[in-house]
C-alpha cells in the first residue's frame, strides 16, 4: 500500500519562534538536537484544533472523558497494559514530571539513582527537589547499550528513595526487555525504591523486533511502587502544546504526587488535550507511516556513521535520537566541530557522557544527507589535516589514513 502522509514535505519553521531553528537563526546550521520532528502533526490532530479554536472559548477544561478513554485504549492495545482512568493525573509536562516526582518521593537530602547517559533533566530534577544524586552506568555490551545492574547496587545508601528509569531509553535509543525490566524491579524491591518510568518515547519503537513493556504492566506489586510518565507528545510531535500524563496506580503515592503539584503545576491548555485526544483516536496510521519513515532515516545514519572515521554507533531500538561516540575523533570538542561544520547536534556532556553526541533525525530525508555529508567532509578534513601535520610520520601510514575516510 502506498503511504498516505508525506514526511518529505518541506514545512518552513523559520519565523515561528521554533526552538530548534531559533538557535541558529540567520547562520547555515542544519539544527539536528533539541527532540522534536519537523513534520506536521497527522492531519486529525489539526483539524480537531482547528474545530476546537473555531469554537473561540477558551475557559478552564477539565480532561475530557474520551481523551482519558483513548489513553485506557493505547495503552492497552499498544502495550497490553489496563489502567483505571483514577490513576490518571495530566500534568503540561514530562521535565515537570520528574521533578514533582523528585518532590514527592522521599525527603530533603535523600538520594535519587539513575543511569547515565540520559536526557539531562533526569540529573537536574534530584538537586532541584533538595535531593542528592547517584548514578550507574550504562554500557556498550556488544551491540547494545545495556545497565550495569551491579554499579547501580553499590550506588545505593541507605537514604536512596527513588530511581529514575527512561524506557525506552533516551538517548541511547534501548527499548528494556522484560528480563531487564525484571532486574531493576527486583533491584527496587530489595531497596524498597519508588520507580519513576519515563515513557514517553514508548510510541516510537522502530526494531520490529522488539517491544516495549511498560515497567508497572509487570505485575501489581511492581504497579504499587511505580509512577508512569508519558504523552502523546514525541509520538505525534506536539511538544509544544504541553499535555502528559502520570499514571499511579496505589493511591497513596498518588496522594503524595498530587500534593506536590498543589498550587505550583498549572493546568494542561485545553488544545493540548484536543490535540491529545485526536491523536490517540485517529493517529494510529500516521504514526506507523512515520515509523516506517524514520526506520529508513535510522538506517541512512547508521550507515553514515559507520562510514565516518573516528565515530561509532549502534543501531537505536526507538526514538528519532542516534547516540554518537566520538572519542576516537580527537577532537577536543566534537559538538561544537560540527556546529562549525554547519551541523547542530546536542553534546553528550549534559547526559552525562561527555565525547558522545546526540543526533535528532526526525526530520526530512533530503535535510538528513545533506547534514551526513557535512559531518563526513568536515571529519574527512581533519583527518587530512591531522595526517598532513604528522609529517614525521611514515609515508605508508599516512596512506593508510586516508584510506579510512570513504568518499
Ligand atoms: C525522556 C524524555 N523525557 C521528557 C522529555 C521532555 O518532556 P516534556 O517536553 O513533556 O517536558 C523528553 C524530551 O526530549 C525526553 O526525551
Amino acid at each position: 500500500m502506498s503511504p498516505s502522509f508525506d514526511f518529505d514535505r518541506l514545512v518552513d519553521r523559520h519565523g515561528t519562534a521554533s526552538l530548534k531553528w531559533d538557535r541558529y537563526q540567520g547562520r547555515d546550521i542544519i539544527p539536528l538536537w533539541v527532540a522534536d520532528m519537523d513534520f506536521a502533526s497527522p492531519p486529525a490532530v489539526i483539524k480537531a484544533l482547528q474545530a476546537r479554536v473555531e469554537h473561540g472559548i477558551f475557559g478552564y477544561t477539565l480532561p475530557p472523558a474520551a481523551l482519558e478513554e483513548a489513553v485506557q485504549t493505547i495503552l492497552k492495545e499498544d502495550h497490553g497494559w489496563e489502567i483505571k482512568r483514577e490513576w490518571l493525573t495530566w500534568i503540561p509536562g514530562l521535565v515537570c514530571g520528574l521533578n514533582v516526582t523528585s518532590r514527592a518521593v522521599g525527603g530533603p537530602g535523600d538520594g535519587v539513582l539513575t543511569f547515565t547517559p540520559v536526557y539531562p533533566p533526569f540529573l537536574t530534577a534530584p538537586a532541584l527537589a533538595g535531593r542528592t544524586l547517584a548514578t550507574a552506568p550504562l554500557r556498550l555490551g556488544g551491540n547494545r547499550w545495556e545497565m550495569d545492574l551491579a554499579a547501580a547496587e553499590r550506588a545505593i545508601g541507605p537514604t536512596t528513595r527513588l530511581l529514575l528509569l527512561c524506557n525506552p531509553q533516551n538517548p541511547t535509543g534501548r527499548v528494556w526487555s522484560e528480563v531487564e525490566l525484571l532486574e531493576v524491579a527486583a533491584l527496587a524491591c530489595r531497596h524498597d525504591l519508588i520507580i519513576c518510568s519515563d515513557e514517553i518515547h514508548s510510541g516510537l519503537v522502530l526494531d520490529k523486533n522488539v517491544r516495549h513493556i511498560p515497567m508497572a504492566a509487570l505485575s501489581p506489586a511492581i504497579a504499587s511502587r511505580t509512577i508512569t510518565l508519558n504523552a502523546p507528545s514525541k509520538t505525534y510531535n506536539i511538544p509544544g502544546l504541553g499535555c502528559s500524563f502520570a499514571v499511579i496506580p496505589d493511591s497513596g503515592l498518588r496522594r503524595q504526587f498530587r500534593e506536590a503539584m498543589n498550587g505550583i503545576v498549572p493546568h494542561v491548555n485545553l488544545l493540548g488535550f484536543t490535540a491529545a485526544q485526536a491523536a490517540y483516536q485517529e493517529g494510529g496510521q500516521w504514526r506507523s507511516e512515520l515509523i516506517d519513515y524514520l526506520r529508513g532515516n535510522a538506517a541512512m545514519v547508521q550507515q553514515a556513521i559507520d562510514g565516518m572515521p573516528g565515530l561509532h554507533s549502534v543501531q537505536v531500538e526507538a526514538t528519532y535520537l542516534a547516540w554518537i561516540d566520538a572519542r576516537q575523533t580527537g577532537l577536543e570538542n566534537p559538538a561544537q566541530f560540527f556546529e562549525q561544520a554547519g551541523v547542530g547536534l546536542s553534546d553528550g556532556g549534559p547526559f552525562g557522557m561527555p565525547g558522545f553526541l546526540r543526533l535528532n533525525f526526525g526530520c526530512r530525508r533530503e535535510l538528513l544527507a545533506c547534514a551526513l555529508k557535512r559531518m563526513h567532509a568536515a571529519l574527512a578534513d581533519h583527518a587530512g589535516r591531522q595526517a598532513e601535520s604528522t609529517s614525521g610520520m611514515h609515508e605508508g601510514d599516512k596512506g593508510k589514513i586516508k584510506k579510512g575516510i570513504q568518499p
